[in-house]
């Protein structure tokens, strides 16, 4: 994790640096830090988010026109101001930045004790900036060279960026399993771990790739090469992101914004990809591999946090609709364990940010072996995207808040589309049905907008149970899944312990917990589980457990049994999800603003999981 933002050029760089860094906040926010080139180096760094670094700075020297930032979350080293990024070398010439983890640091540093080099923080990334400053130090070698010679003898993942006091007119940066973008602007650069702090400045941008290093001479432009020192070509992309998507649009917390905007971003991931009238629905990045995808042996799916729920829903509908075995697997388990796949299996990786690392790292071990590997990623152009056969964007826009929403409900509707594609070319489901599914599919839209209209009372239920110490969520079938994202968005944001469970488990040990003192919410929209769920209702009520139902419309039995009950319109049961997760979603913002909770960057988490 840990945002990186670098600049040179001819305007100020402190303002560009700061509010960069608080739109790479999201990826880290235990510290914060800045090094300026004005002549001089003035280092600045501060324990806590980008703002007490401001506080901080505020009164001393914040001129230079070349400057790199960083947002941290800590891996080496408690989250301090001596940990906080950029690091020095020994002699104080040279400022680097880090993102990912230096897995031999521990050699390398005992290598460079051993030849007198002194350092200062627990961090692995300080050994390279002193590592850079010994070949540095052995001969007439420039930054760029001694950038590249240093990385050849570092084992893990990194993207950073360096300058030298001594050549103030270069900065160099380099990625290998951490994102770096550069942005070209009018004779200025920018640097950044994605896009975000440059839009404002320019939409060119390249995507730096595996172990290339990227060296800004001011006023001349930029060359990229190998570790090699080969220079390699460099694709410009023109992106098209608008300033007013990274910001909250009159909503308190990105999250809120998030979960409202999910009518529009729902119709964006469905957008020309199916057409009610023609009884017609085409992933289109199916289509050039249509004959293995549909004709797989297997697909895994592969992901990570609420993505790895949207995963599971995507099993549901893949099996039920279009009859091929699906597995899901948390990324990190997958990569780890010698699963058995090859040609003939498909691999999906689904990731908001397309960054994750070790859904990264499950797709490479994927096609190592020889399966086909598609993307299902919101991100444009991340490193997911990248390195996929074939895939399809979800089109939610930035997702800013760490707590996923908008994306889980785009990547639930993507599998949806994947689903009922496959189902209609192999046949496997009626041509009835398959109707009743494009038309609900098309109706969602709308229907999540009603649903949002229970904000008010989804509140009241929120002040009701926000002194809870632990909630439970229990659902069937394809709401299942929908529990447990329901139980990890009130832990993310709210630090109330929450488990997610299928509702028929309950009695397999989660029974022993109800007590007057514990919310049960219960997704209860199942039509054919409706009997089942009424008498897991009636198990809870028997302990005296306090019931929250999920309920469609109109289900007033349910209602009656239970103590809250919040109504979600009717739709086909496979299409339940991308309704009853909605309340979920709100009720967890609500309690975790009641308990005063940071809701858009909760402790200890990060949006994007680039190292393992
Ligand atoms: C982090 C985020 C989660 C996200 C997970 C997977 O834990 O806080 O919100 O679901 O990473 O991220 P991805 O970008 O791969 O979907």
């Amino acid at each position: 994790m840990c945002g990186i933002v670098a600049y040179i050029g001819d305007q100020d760089a402190y303002p560009i640096i700061i509010d960069g860094l608080k739109r790479l906040e999201y990826r880290g926010y235990d510290s914060a830090g800045i090094a300026l080139l004005d002549g001089s180096l003035n280092c600045y760094k501060k324990k806590g988010k980008v703002s007490e670094l401001e506080k901080f700075v505020n009164g001393s020297n914040k001129e230079g026109s070349l400057a790199i930032g960083h947002t941290r979350w800590a891996t080496h080293g408690k989250p301090d101001d001596i940990n906080a990024h950029p690091h020095l070398s020994g002699d104080g010439r040279l400022a680097l930045v880090h993102n990912g983890i230096i897995e031999n640091y521990a050699p390398l540093k005992k290598a460079l004790v051993d030849l007198g080099h002194e350092f200062k923080s627990e961090t692995d990334t300080e050994v390279l900036v002193h590592l850079i400053e010994e070949i540095q130090n052995k001969g007439d070698i420039s930054l760029e060279d001694a950038v590249q010679l240093a990385l050849q003898k570092v084992v893990g993942a990194y993207a950073i960026v360096v300058f030298d006091t001594n050549d103030p007119n270069t900065l160099v940066g380099a990625r290998k399993s951490s994102p770096l973008v550069l942005g070209i602007g009018d004779g200025e650069h920018f640097i950044g771990s994605d896009a975000t702090p440059i839009i404002k400045f320019t939409n060119q941008v390249v995507y730096l790739k595996d172990e290339e290093v990227v060296t800004i001479k001011r006023g001349e432009g930029y060359t990229i090469r190998n570790l090699d020192n080969e220079l390699m070509e460099s694709e410009v992309h023109q992106i098209d992101l608008k300033l007013e998507e990274l910001e909250k649009g009159g909503y308190e917390h990105f999250m809120m914004k998030e979960i409202h905007q999910q009518p529009t971003t729902i119709c964006e991931s469905m957008r020309g990809r199916i057409n009610v009238e023609n009884e017609w629905v085409q992933l289109g990045g199916m289509m050039d591999h249509i004959e293995e995808i549909s004709n797989a042996n297997k697909i895994i799916i592969v992901a990570c946090g609420t993505s790895w729920h949207s995963g599971l829903i995507g099993e549901y509908l893949i099996e039920d609709l279009a009859r091929i075995p699906v597995e899901v697997e948390y990324a990190s388990e997958f990569r780890y364990r010698n699963p058995i796949i090859g040609k003939g299996d498909v691999v999906i990786a689904l990731s908001q940010s397309g960054e994750t690392a070790d859904t990264l790292a499950a797709l490479e071990l994927a096609k190592e072996k020889g399966a086909l590997i598609y993307g299902i990623v919101n991100v444009v152009g991340s490193s997911i995207a990248r390195l996929t056969d074939c895939g399809s964007y979800i089109h939610a826009g930035p997702e800013i808040g760490v707590a996923s929403t908008k994306a889980f409900t785009g990547q639930v509707t993507v599998l949806t589309i994947m689903a009922l594609h496959l189902a209609k070319l192999k046949g496997t489901i009626t041509k009835e049905y398959f109707k009743q599914l494009l038309v609900g599919l098309d109706a969602i839209p709308a229907k999540v907008q009603k649903v949002l209209e229970s904000d008010g009372q989804l509140k009241y239920i929120a002040s009701e149970i926000k002194n809870a110490a632990n909630a439970l969520y229990l659902g069937r079938g394809y709401n299942f899944p929908v529990a447990l994202e329901g139980a990890l968005k009130l832990k993310e944001i709210s630090y109330i312990h929450a488990e997610g469970y299928p509702a028929a488990e309950m009695k397999h040990g989660p029974i022993a917990l109800i007590d007057i003192y514990m919310p049960v919410i219960i997704i209860a929209t199942n039509l054919s589980a409706r009997e089942k769920i009424l008498s897991n209702i009636q198990e809870v009520k028997a302990r005296k457990g306090m019931v929250i139902a999920i309920i469609t419309e109109g289900d007033d039995e349910i209602k009656e049994i239970s103590d809250y009950s919040i109504e979600i319109p009717s739709t086909e049961e496979p299409l339940t999800p991308l309704l009853s997760v909605i309340p979920l979603q709100l009720l967890s913002y609500h309690i975790a603003v009641m308990r005063g909770c940071n809701v858009d960057q909760p402790r200890n988490l990060a949006k994007s999981v680039t190292v393992e």
